[in-house]
């Protein structure tokens, strides 16, 4: 069988270091940039980081708006109003600044500028006509990788669905990527969105879409995380680990957008769409239970896993090695402190079972849990739910 040809997309300029965010200024005057619309949230505004990034832009003569009302899990509503912003101030650029939240609400304006409402009209693979705008994305946690990936999410308020967009022309153009960004976040923040870096990684690893470009990528992601998410959960202050920590969410969103996510990432959406939990930690509840029903469906590209990580000894067999990855993930959900699914539901079981059904159907319609190595049944999905509890 012919394997289908690789298609590889990355943000034209990305450039990663200490400082990074400084170059925001020159970068739009660049691309000839006259007025940024700073897509962001209340705690970015709060903290200061917001009148920083907008002096280095205007330092350059440019004008500067700011529209800071993206809310965790970001909504349909925040991406009109965000627009109807950007429309009415005249703004030619958009500088999403914050976590993935900010940045994939950025991504879902900069396309809604230039294609017709509603963002529904988007959900799914390749729906977008027309380019976007100027784009610049500026993350602060490590992260969803969301700066350099062609993907968005955004909740479909009326039906409570995460719908997820993929499409090449929801690449920023510019993605600036400065870890100092990230020393203000406390311990669980970090460890929830490390676990989602870590799992874009595995994912992008294990799925039917893997490819010989995104593979290294991956592993990398997935040895830097192994190596340094608990130094940076335990010492916030430990710049090195978190340096490593936004380089490995940086190549995690590159392996996953070119590769794909799998059955963690499709059986998340519709917890956190559900339950309000916040995306890295319903990734992370839910990662052991489906390890463990997926390695056998690739033993050899889980065990690798688990030598590089150092779940496993180079000399174990490909079977030793692979069953070793759960326990693994078991002791790492520990040291972060990472809860049960049980105790974040307040014990609510019936609450939890009664959804079952619909999570499942909506976990199958996102197309993720098809790129698994096994490719689940509705009534397995469900059985995996029960286990995750
Ligand atoms: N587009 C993609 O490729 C992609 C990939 C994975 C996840 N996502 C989406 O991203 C969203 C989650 O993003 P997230 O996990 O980065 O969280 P987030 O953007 O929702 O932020 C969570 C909280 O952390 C705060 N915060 C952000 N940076 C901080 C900092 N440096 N210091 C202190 N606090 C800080 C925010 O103000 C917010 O209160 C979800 O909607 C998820 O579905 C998108
Ligand atoms: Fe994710």
């Amino acid at each position: 069988m012919v394997k289908a040809m690789i298609n590889f997309n990355v943000p034209s300029t990305l450039i990663v270091g200490g400082g990074a965010s400084g170059e925001i200024g020159n970068q739009l005057q660049r691309i000839r940039c006259k007025h940024a619309l700073i897509v962001t949230d209340a705690y970015m505004l709060e903290c200061g980081i917001v009148d920083r990034i907008a002096g280095y832009i205007k330092e350059k003569g440019i004008s500067v708006s700011v529209f800071s009302d993206v809310v965790p899990d970001p909504t349909d509503k925040n991406v009109y109003d965000g627009l109807d912003k950007y429309k009415t101030v005249g703004a030619d650029a958009i500088v999403g600044l914050g976590g993935g939240s900010p940045m994939d609400t950025a991504k879902a304006i900069a396309i809604l500028a230039n294609n017709p409402p509603p963002i529904s009209l988007y959900a799914g693979l390749h729906k977008v006509a027309n380019a976007g705008a100027p784009l610049v994305l500026i993350p602060t946690t490590a992260g969803t990788g969301s700066e350099v990936t062609k993907v968005t999410v955004i909740t479909d308020t009326e039906r409570d669905v995460k719908m997820m967009m993929l499409d090449v022309s929801l690449l920023a153009q510019i993605a600036l990527v400065d870890y100092e960004l990230t020393m203000s976040m406390p311990a669980t923040l970090t460890a929830h969105v490390g676990m989602d870096t870590f799992t874009h990684g595995l994912e992008a690893y294990v799925s039917q879409k893997a490819n010989p470009i995104s593979d290294p990528i991956a592993l990398s992601c997935m040895k830097l995380v192994a190596d340094n998410i608990c130094t940076a959960f335990n010492e916030p202050d430990n710049a090195k680990a978190r340096e490593a920590m936004m380089l490995a969410a940086c190549q995690g969103g590159m392996a996953f957008s070119n590769s794909s996510v799998c059955l963690v990432h499709g059986m998340s959406r519709p917890i956190g769409a559900n339950f309000h939990i916040p995306h890295g930690l319903s990734n992370s509840v839910l990662l052991y239970d489906i390890t463990k029903y997926s390695i056998n469906g690739n033993l050899e590209r889980y065990a690798t896993i688990a030598r590089t990580i150092g779940a496993a000894d180079e000399g174990d067999s490909d079977k030793d090695a692979s069953e070793a990855l759960p326990a693994y993930i078991e002791s790492l959900n520990q040291r972060l402190n990472i809860p049960r699914l049980r105790n974040l539901l307040n014990n609510d079981k019936e609450l939890y079972e009664g959804r079952f059904d619909s999570m499942a159907q909506a976990a199958l319609d996102s197309g993720s849990p098809q790129n698994n190595p096994v490719v689940p049944l509705h009534s397995e999905i469900v059985e995996l739910y029960q286990a995750a509890w």
